[in-house]
């Protein structure tokens, strides 16, 4: 990888010795976690953005590279740089720890964080002290890491291996199972609250039981894989990310703005894990943007996908969450012929790239055998509502299909389109998406539900 340039390495100078100088302030100071959290994720944000830049061409040497099929010559780069992050990410992660439970480490206090005052040695041994400390959120803490932590190494192993499809798909599930204990032994809150005009029938809560664990392990499966199936073009893993990071984060000020709100908690729970996410991911787009330097990888998509799960399940807004997917759910929904083999699934099926243009086209899967009755009628219907592009013979039998991904569908709609042009696009499809989520969450949820938890 080319070199940075000495302004780079004096900006990052400047800005980790500015990051590191808050924490050290919040330190001597009243020990604001928050603000502790942000100068952890300045230092995640130059640590990645180093990092990725150092060891990109090592990772290349071990095998972990991979071709940048759009482009001309196909050049090869650095695989899995997502790995980097994560393991940026989860330091700066165990780094903060005792900051987000400073508060409970350092009240030894008449009440005004004072921290001359210390407290008498025999009130810690008879443990008033201690049973002050809320284990439990340190449980929460530490199992959301341990979930991530198997997370990344499974997406490793895959980026390594190339598991197979069916294998990975429930990986994530594996992941999740620290995380869900946790929640199990803290909350084992199974409810939930049944919209307004349902709640004559059902009552104003129903139990989902074994169902509601069921659920979450759902959620933890579909955020990493519908990453990693809306992938393949130039910064569109990243970018999708940061759009679903920074509508997650809004959403939580907009509950800690409120004095006292119950909520608060959970939503600096949500914001010490998104903080550094963005801080890390902003690294990476860097230098996935197009012309891309380097490839995320699928540890990339599975470790940010996890973040999202983990912070919807333990703040308790996994709705929420869904309504900022809605993009990746329709591109799971809008695969699922193609990821359930009714219709042929290549290895890849992101837009092809047409040398002589430059530009990229959609992609086809190809029909060996003319498919049956019911497929064919789908796929036409498909068609005539412009979501896909079929080739046919000459007998009028389908031959070739557009990949059913909202990559290819923009392409089909839009025509032909330089690949950073459909970053873009997709990128705006994601913002609108967002902001619509929590325009619904914050507004609509009123008129179904009798209060906003
Ligand atoms: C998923 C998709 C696959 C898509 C691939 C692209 C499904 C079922 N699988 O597979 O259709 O082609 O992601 O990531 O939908 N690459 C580029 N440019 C990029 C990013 C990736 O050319 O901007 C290529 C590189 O060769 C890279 C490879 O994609 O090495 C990574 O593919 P991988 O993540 O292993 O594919 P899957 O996640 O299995
Ligand atoms: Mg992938």
């Amino acid at each position: 990888m080319k070199e940075l340039s000495w302004a780079w390495y004096f900006f990052h100078f400047a800005f980790f010795g500015a990051c590191l100088g808050l924490i050290y302030t919040v330190y001597q100071g009243d020990g604001e976690p928050l603000l502790a959290s942000l100068g952890f994720a300045g230092i995640a944000f130059s640590a990645s953005f180093c990092g990725i830049q150092w060891l990109g061409d090592s990772f290349k040497s071990v095998g972990l590279k991979g071709k940048d099929i759009s482009k001309k010559g196909k050049p090869e780069l650095p695989e899995s740089m997502g790995a980097i992050c994560a393991m940026v990410y989860v330091s700066a992660m165990i780094f903060f720890l005792p900051f987000a439970f400073y508060e409970y480490l350092v009240t030894t206090t008449s009440g005004g964080g004072n921290r001359d005052v210390t407290i008498e040695l025999q009130e810690v041994e008879t443990g008033r002290l201690l049973h002050r400390f809320p284990h439990n959120k340190l449980g929460e803490y530490l199992s959301a890491i341990l979930s991530l932590q198997c997370m990344i190494l499974l997406g490793i192993g895959d980026d390594l291996f190339d598991i197979r499809w069916r294998h990975k798909l429930f990986l994530p599930a594996i992941a999740a199972i620290p995380m869900l204990m946790v929640y199990y032994v803290d909350f084992g809150v199974t409810q939930v609250v049944v919209p307004t005009p349902l709640q004559p029938y059902l009552g104003h809560l129903v139990n989902l039981g074994w169902g509601y664990y069921a659920y979450m392990a759902a959620i933890a499966i579909f955020c990493p894989n519908s990453i990693n199936i809306l992938a393949g073009v130039n910064g569109i893993e990243v970018s999708q990310s940061i759009i679903i990071g920074l509508m997650l984060i809004v959403n939580d000020c907009l509950y800690i703005r409120i004095p006292e709100h119950p909520a608060t908690d959970s939503h600096l729970f949500s914001l010490y894990f998104l903080l550094p996410f963005l801080g890390v991911s902003l690294a990476l787009l860097y230098h996935n943007w197009y012309p891309s330097k380097v490839f995320v990888g699928d540890t990339y998509c599975y470790f940010a996908g996890m973040v999202f799960a983990v912070v919807g399940i333990l703040g308790h807004f996994s709705k929420t969450l869904l309504l900022l997917f809605i993009p990746q759910i329709f591109n799971f929904l809008y695969s699922a012929p193609q990821l359930f083999r009714l219709i042929p699934c290549p290895r890849h099926r992101l837009p092809r790239f047409n040398e002589r243009t430059g530009l990229l086209e959609p992609s086809r899967a190809q029909f060996n055998k003319p498919p049956s009755k019911p497929v064919t009628l789908m796929l036409e219907i498909l068609e005539k509502l412009r979501l896909v592009k079929l080739w046919t013979n000459a007998q009028g039998e389908p031959v070739e299909v557009s990949n059913m991904t909202i990559l290819n569908l923009w392409i089909v709609t839009f025509g032909p389109m330089r690949e950073d042009k459909l970053t873009m696009g997709i990128m705006a499809v994601h913002l609108v998406a967002g902001v619509m989520g929590l325009l619904m969450r914050h507004r609509l949820a009123l008129l179904v539900f009798s209060q906003d938890n």
